[in-house]
């Protein structure tokens, strides 16, 4: 699929080009929005950014949830003006001339009502609050604004059956930090999306995982694998155990001075331990692959959402357009969820967007009792190059990327957008583009 396909560097810059991705991608595809629990009684509402629209998720009497866009249907005016996040309201007051809606969506106070024209005051279809589609997925709400995209579940394909073995609605969020960075959604997304710098930027992983990680396409979505509990085979001495291995052994109750394995065996080994320790626990390690017991599984979820999935934790990551319409802003969500054991608790997370570079990531990430250290040092690694990426590809001089094969999953990514602007709808997308095979086994 990318054979002669080359990825145009304009793209990341070109204001036209966000346009067209406002109008062919964003507005048309399926979205990651707020948790379930986030609004989990009635009444409660959230606030949610996608790009220019600010737009409301608000949990109903049946227990359903209603989206609402967040604009009065007098003249436009913005309802709720807090920041996003949980916000209270027992209804929707425009603080412009008064209009009240209901958390049902209809209007239900207008002063002066005498005065507007009866046939289009009194009408629902002309003034209640507009609505967009809203749909539950593995604990979270999922969005599109256009009312003839696909179901979710169709949308997703054979992703959805994936995710499934992970029980992700079990999990709930640990932390939320939310970072604008000077670059453009995809230079961020880009850097998540293949291991190829692995080798280079992350190379203390070398000594527990393979950074040479298979690469599945599975429709307009994909999926690697970062096999864990293997030494790279660049790594020095990658046939010994070393500390991080051990560390590994350890924490799956294994005693590293009884190991008769050799490095290569620890990932069998991590995975045997867990193996016998499924239905004990909250992890869904009995509906998980072997593979998938002890290796990094990352899902991108076409096109706004990787999923960095361990059976004990994930990682969600969201890249949104810059609500002022900049193609070199963005923001990042860094989302951790675990799922917690009885009586287990963590401490509440703080929600707040912060400027990139301007804190360390381990300042900024608190985990309470999940502290993850390597997480944190690997996020920092990443994040803190991409605002010069952006700058390198706004220079007249870079023409066009070079792609590895490592790195096949960016040209399906931009090709898949740049079929939408060409006037490919999502679902001939969905029929057309081929879900591979496993690039690796289960066990
Ligand atoms: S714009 Fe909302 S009441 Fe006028
Ligand atoms: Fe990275």
């Amino acid at each position: 699929m990318t054979g002669e396909f080359q990825v145009d560097p304009s793209w990341y810059w070109s204001r036209e080009r966000a346009e067209q991705e406002w109008e062919h991608v964003w507005t048309r595809v399926w979205h990651m929005g707020p948790r379930e629990e986030e609004i989990a009684e009635e009444d409660d509402v959230m606030i949610h950014t996608l790009g220019r629209e600010s737009l409301l998720f608000v949990r109903l009497a049946d227990g359903s949830v209603r989206g609402y866009f967040n604009v009065c249907r007098h003249r436009g005016n913005r309802l709720m003006l807090g920041a996003d996040g949980p916000a209270y309201a027992p209804r929707f007051t425009c603080a412009f001339h008064g209009w009240a809606f209901g958390l049902d969506g209809g209007l239900e106070h207008v002063p002066y009502r005498e005065r507007f024209d009866p046939a289009v005051i009194d009408d629902p279809a002309c003034t209640s609050l507009r609505t967009f589609r809203v749909e539950s997925f593995a604990g979270w709400l999922w969005f599109t604004l256009d009312d003839a995209a696909p179901g979710l579940r169709e949308y997703l394909g054979p992703m959805a059956d994936k995710l499934d073995a992970y029980r992700m609605e079990r999990a709930q969020i640990v932390d939320y930090k939310t970072f604008e960075f000077a670059c453009n959604w995809k230079t961020t997304l880009d850097a998540f999306n293949e291991s190829y710098h692995f080798q280079t930027l992350h190379s203390e992983i070398l000594a527990w995982g393979n950074e040479d990680a298979p690469i599945t396409l599975v429709g307009i979505h994909s999926y690697m694998v970062n096999e864990y509990g293997r030494p790279s085979p660049s790594y020095p001495e990658h046939d010994k155990l070393n500390p991080a291995l051990e560390m590994l052994l350890t924490v799956n109750g294994i005693d590293p001075a009884e190991f008769a394995g050799r490095a290569d065996d620890v990932r069998r080994a991590v995975q045997d331990a867990k193996r016998a320790k499924q239905g004990e626990g909250v992890f869904p390690y009995d509906t998980l692959s072997n593979s998938q017991l002890s290796d990094a599984y990352h899902y991108m979820l076409f096109p706004t959402t990787h999923l960095n999935l361990f059976p004990e934790f994930y990682v969600a990551m969201r890249y949104r357009p810059h609500p002022d319409g900049d193609p070199e802003r963005m923001y990042f969500d860094f989302i951790m969820c675990a799922p917690l054991a009885e009586g287990e608790t963590v401490p509440p997370y703080e929600h707040r967007v912060v400027r990139g570079g301007e804190e360390s990531i381990e300042d900024v990430l608190k985990w309470g009792a999940r502290q993850h250290p390597v997480v944190n040092e690997v996020l920092g690694q990443d994040v803190d190059l991409v605002e010069h990426v952006q700058k390198g590809l706004r220079s007249q001089s870079f023409t066009a990327p070079i792609l590895s094969s490592d790195e096949r999953r960016i040209g399906h990514f931009n090709q898949t957008i740049d079929a939408l602007i060409r006037g490919r709808s999502i679902r001939d997308l969905i029929a057309e583009s081929p879900v591979e095979t496993d690039a690796i086994p289960g066990d």
